[in-house]
């Protein structure tokens, strides 16, 4: 890795230290290479074949049970049987493109605009996180007029040709475009004011290059960024400030949304504010691929005079039946309250940990973050992560790194995560740290 993070490449196999691998699973490596080529990437030292997954745990190849401390993707637990069921049925019956009248997709939408406040009361639907922020960008700079976008310096927001210009985590050899500007991650126990320097004077370098600033975007729990979540609140002067300015405010809801923070469904609320533009994906679905973008009527409206925008899959019959299933386990199985109770427990038992090579434990909910230093210097330590990352793997847990280093473990299990699981982890981490 070069001296800068790419959160794509972190805890990726490197087909050039697989000195002791068994000849099996170098064959199949040979064969991935050979067919997907260089855009191919797995996990792990070793990486691992799965076959399949139940709750918080997934099953390998050779039957061994891992538990998933990672994935935001099955958020209500892998292959939960409701959203299983509502899929199955739903493609059974009708599965469409997105030009007739259809209930079910009524009915997920006047469900899921019923969890967002006024004014954001319309709601497109796309495919993936990376489709929805696409969109949320065009439509702030037909809305505002402007150009420029505001991001911070480690964040990943997907991968079309106008996102990953506001993704600096992805790109390996240059910097963003000219109309983007990034800001350090609000790190530290009061970041408010000093975030809201920092984007008044990215907006005040892109007005001296004479481009008008269109938005401001974040994630609202800073996930590749390392996770920062606290103190709620933090972000509002920096949105006033952008707003003040004539941009707006686009909530990337990727990561935080649908429960995992512990305090509602969405990350922005936290913070007391309501976004412009929300954008969802990865859990909307459980793993169906869906995302969304909701917004006041009056933006879409505009854009929409501007420009047709079709999607052939967003807002499928069956994606609508799967979202809806989500929502209605998030509910019924209390999946909020227990991203609170048992992320508040996590967290207070990870700090407790007293290994000197942990540094700050920072989160919200069933999302947290875990920086490992040098105990002498205090530095980040992305080695350590990255041996932690694989020992973890060795003991049966599943877990990877974020942050501007690399060296923070980004501990971000399925909602339906048991306190005796945060046991075990803490156990494992432990002893590997032991080590
Ligand atoms: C915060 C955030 N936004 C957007 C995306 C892009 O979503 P997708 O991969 O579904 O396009 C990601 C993916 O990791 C993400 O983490």
């Amino acid at each position: 890795m070069s001296g800068k993070t790419e959160i794509l490449d972190l805890n990726r196999f490197d087909p050039r230290k697989s000195a002791d691998m068994p000849v099996e699973l170098a064959e199949r490596l040979d064969k991935r290479a050979a067919t997907f080529g260089a855009s191919s990437v797995l996990f792990y030292e070793q990486p691992i074949e799965m076959v399949s997954a139940q709750g918080c745990y997934m099953v390998d190849r050779q039957g061994r049970r891992y538990l998933d401390v990672y994935n935001n993707v099955p958020s209500v637990g892998h292959c939960h049987p409701r959203v299983v069921e509502a899929i199955a049925k739903q493609a059974a019956v009708l599965n469409i493109h997105t030009r007739y009248l259809n209930r079910v997709v009524e009915a997920y939408a006047e469900r899921l605009l019923s969890t967002f406040p006024t004014p954001l009361s319309n709601l497109v639907m796309t495919c993936t996180g990376s489709e929805s922020n696409d969109l949320a960008l065009r439509i702030a700079r037909c809305v505002t007029g402007a150009e420029g976008f505001i991001v911070t310096e480690t964040a990943y927001h997907g991968n079309t040709a106008l996102v990953t210009e506001i993704s600096p985590s992805a790109l390996k050899r240059r910097k963003p475009a000219g109309f983007v500007r990034s800001v350090p991650a609000p790190s530290g126990e009061a970041p408010g004011p000093a975030f809201a320097a920092a984007v008044k004077a990215a907006m005040a370098d892109l007005e001296a290059q004479g481009i008008k600033t269109a938005v401001l975007i974040v994630d609202s729990i800073f996930s590749s960024d390392g996770i920062y979540a606290d103190p709620p609140g933090f972000l509002q002067d920096a949105v006033q400030a952008v707003r003040d300015a004539g941009g707006l405010f686009i909530a990337d809801e990727v990561q935080p949304g649908f429960g995992r923070t512990g305090h509602g469904l969405w990350g922005f609320a936290r913070h007391g504010l309501v976004p412009d533009i929300v954008t969802m994906g990865k859990p909307m679905g459980n793993g169906f691929p869906m995302g969304g973008v909701v917004t006041r009527p009056d933006f879409l409206a505009r854009f929409c005079e501007e420009t047709g925008y079709f999607n052939t899959f967003g807002g499928n019959p069956v994606a609508a039946a799967a979202g809806l299933a989500v929502l209605g386990v998030i509910e019924e199985e209390g999946l909020i309250e227990n991203a609170r109770t048992v992320g508040t427990y996590f967290i207070e038992q990870l700090r407790g940990l007293k290994a000197e090579r942990i540094g700050e434990v920072r989160g919200a909910g069933l999302f947290i973050g875990l920086d490992f230093v040098d105990p002498a210097s205090g530095a980040p330590d992305a080695p350590l992560a990255t041996h932690a990352i694989n020992e973890m793997k060795k003991a049966g847990i599943l877990i990877g790194a974020a942050g501007k280093h690399g060296a923070t473990l980004k501990i971000r299990p399925p909602l339906c995560f048991s306190r005796s699981d945060a046991d075990y982890f803490l156990d494992t981490v432990s002893k590997v740290l032991a080590h």
